[in-house]
């Protein structure tokens, strides 16, 4: 956080199947995997693209969520499917040890490509709909802070999980 690349809005990915953007993606699951996060945005390790990755077997920062298919997605386009919103606490691998509790849509349908420009489309809900939400933002320059309501419910991860048991 602090980084002008943060507050950018990315540029659509034009060619798949290329040795650039299979180096990128290698490059954002290693970082990913080092890191420990469910999601990457390629903004994240200074690459200005709309390329997004998450994924999660089973996450020691998120213990009691469902797991999310380890997915690329290029292009990413979000549609909420209801009106409903969700309270939950996101950290984010660009701001460090802080959690902050973030309010999202609990249903989305989203749309994107692979890295070799086959479509996926899925509709899902709750965390995994949270982390798409928190990606595609990271595209457009918006990192989960700005999305925070009530500032007061925004810490560093280790208080938070002593008073807030936030996961
Ligand atoms: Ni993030």
């Amino acid at each position: 956080m602090g980084h002008p690349l943060l507050l950018e809005t990315a540029v659509p990915v034009t060619e798949f199947n290329s040795p650039e953007l299979d180096t990128l993606v290698d490059d954002m699951l290693d970082t990913m995997r080092t890191e420990n996060g469910v999601g990457l945005a390629a903004p994240q390790i200074g690459v200005n693209q709309r390329v997004i990755i998450f994924g999660m077997v089973e996450n020691q920062r998120y213990p009691d969520m469902q797991p999310i298919p380890m997915t690329v997605l290029i292009n990413p386009e979000i549609e909420q499917m209801s009106d409903e919103m969700e309270s939950g606490w996101e950290g984010c691998l660009s701001v460090p040890g802080m959690r902050g509790l973030v309010p999202r849509h609990q249903q989305i349908c989203y749309r994107g490509f692979d890295q070799q420009g086959k479509k996926i489309e899925r509709e899902v809900e709750g965390f995994h709909a949270r982390v798409l939400q928190h990606e595609l933002d990271h595209l457009n320059g918006i990192l989960y802070l700005q999305r925070i309501e009530d500032m007061r419910l925004f810490g560093f991860e280790q208080e938070l999980n002593e008073w807030q048991n936030p996961s």
